[in-house]
């Protein structure tokens, strides 16, 4: 077995050597650009933990990790452009360099490349494989749609707003694992326990990554502090003041939603989350996503030892700074 560390260099050898077409070059130099920028490659990461907590071969499953971490790029292009966001990995957002148009035409060419990387699946696996691939898939899109209209959407629940982000954001963690544990042979069961884990880990990360837009070290965080809060995201942060605010309060964050001042708005709008404590009680409810995601880990019925690097990576991700 691996490490997480040692399993994000792997993937990283195998990124930089996806050969994309040269032209027309204004189709594939984005999505070279993107694909080398880095990031965490999670998700490719947890689909081969997956695979070997069943004794399966990295090598076999990377076609697996390839798709999803393709798709997974695939999905920021487009979400930046719906976010409005100028920076990405602490680099300039696609849609920003190259125009929108090309942002959603090579995010487009993005999904076909990750249908491609799929396809070179042993034959065994490939109709399981695709059915949680597009599954997966389809979830996020779900999700994003939410994500949208809970921005022009008045009263927003914490279930629906925990809902929207398990399918823009868990169900690919979740997916990623069920993929890994799939392509490696384990029973239907064993995938589904995997993909429970991979879902609520995702929750917590989404969670984590809403704190992190408010209160990320601009120097590491590598996107846009404040982010969500310019285009009046439905976050936990946000839900959670609206259900504590006085009256006055209520009135200040109205009036700050419509702030065409950016710096003063995530001045003020920080400082309401900080009169209320947001920030310390959105972690209370990170953790509770990540306790039941290690529970669902502890059950699974597998030895000890073989989960140890599991557990310490979902550590490590609750504690990042980017
Ligand atoms: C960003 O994902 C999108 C979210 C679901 C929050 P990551 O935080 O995994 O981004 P990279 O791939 O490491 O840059
Ligand atoms: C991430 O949501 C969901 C997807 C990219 C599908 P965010 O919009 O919060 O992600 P970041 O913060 O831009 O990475
Ligand atoms: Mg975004
Ligand atoms: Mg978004
Ligand atoms: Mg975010």
């Amino acid at each position: 077995m691996h490490t997480p560390n040692q399993l994000q260099e792997v993937i990283e050898n195998a990124v930089q050597n996806i050969q994309y077409a040269a032209h027309p070059q204004r189709l594939y130099e984005p999505i070279r650009y993107i694909m080398s920028l880095g990031g965490k490659r999670i998700r490719p990461v947890l689909t081969l933990m997956a695979a070997e907590l069943f004794k399966g071969d990295i090598q076999k499953t990377m076609p697996a990790a390839l798709a999803i971490e393709t798709f997974h790029n695939f999905t920021l292009i487009h979400d930046d452009i719906m976010d409005n966001a100028p920076l990405r990995r602490g680099k300039q957002t696609v849609h920003e360099k190259w125009g929108v148009n090309n942002a959603i035409l090579s995010g487009d060419v993005m999904m076909v490349e990750a249908n491609k990387q799929l396809s070179m699946l042993d034959s065994a696996v490939l109709k399981d494989a695709l059915n949680t691939f597009n599954a997966t898939a389809q979830g996020v899109c779900e999700g994003q749609q939410l994500d949208m209209e809970f921005e022009e959407q008045e009263v927003v629940s914490i279930a629906d707003y925990i809902n929207m982000i398990r399918l823009k954001t868990a169900v690919l963690l979740g997916g990623a694992m069920k993929l890994g544990a799939q392509v490696a042979g384990a029973s239907p069961d064993e995938a589904e326990q995997l993909y429970t884990f991979g879902e609520n880990l995702g929750i917590a990360f989404q969670l984590q990554d809403d704190i992190l837009d408010v209160y990320g070290d601009p120097e590491k965080f590598g996107k846009q502090v404040g982010g969500d809060i310019i285009a009046n995201k439905k976050t936990l942060l946000l839900l959670k003041l609206k259900e504590l605010a006085t009256e006055n309060d209520l009135q200040e964050l109205e009036y700050q939603s419509v702030n065409k001042d950016h710096v003063d708005k995530i001045k003020n709008t920080t400082a309401l989350y900080d009169d209320y404590n947001i920030r310390g009680l959105a972690s209370i409810e990170m953790k509770k996503y990540s306790d039941k995601a290690f529970s669902a880990l502890t059950s699974l019925n597998i030895a000890e030892e073989r989960k140890t690097e599991l557990f310490s990576l979902a550590d490590q991700l609750m504690n990042r700074e980017y």
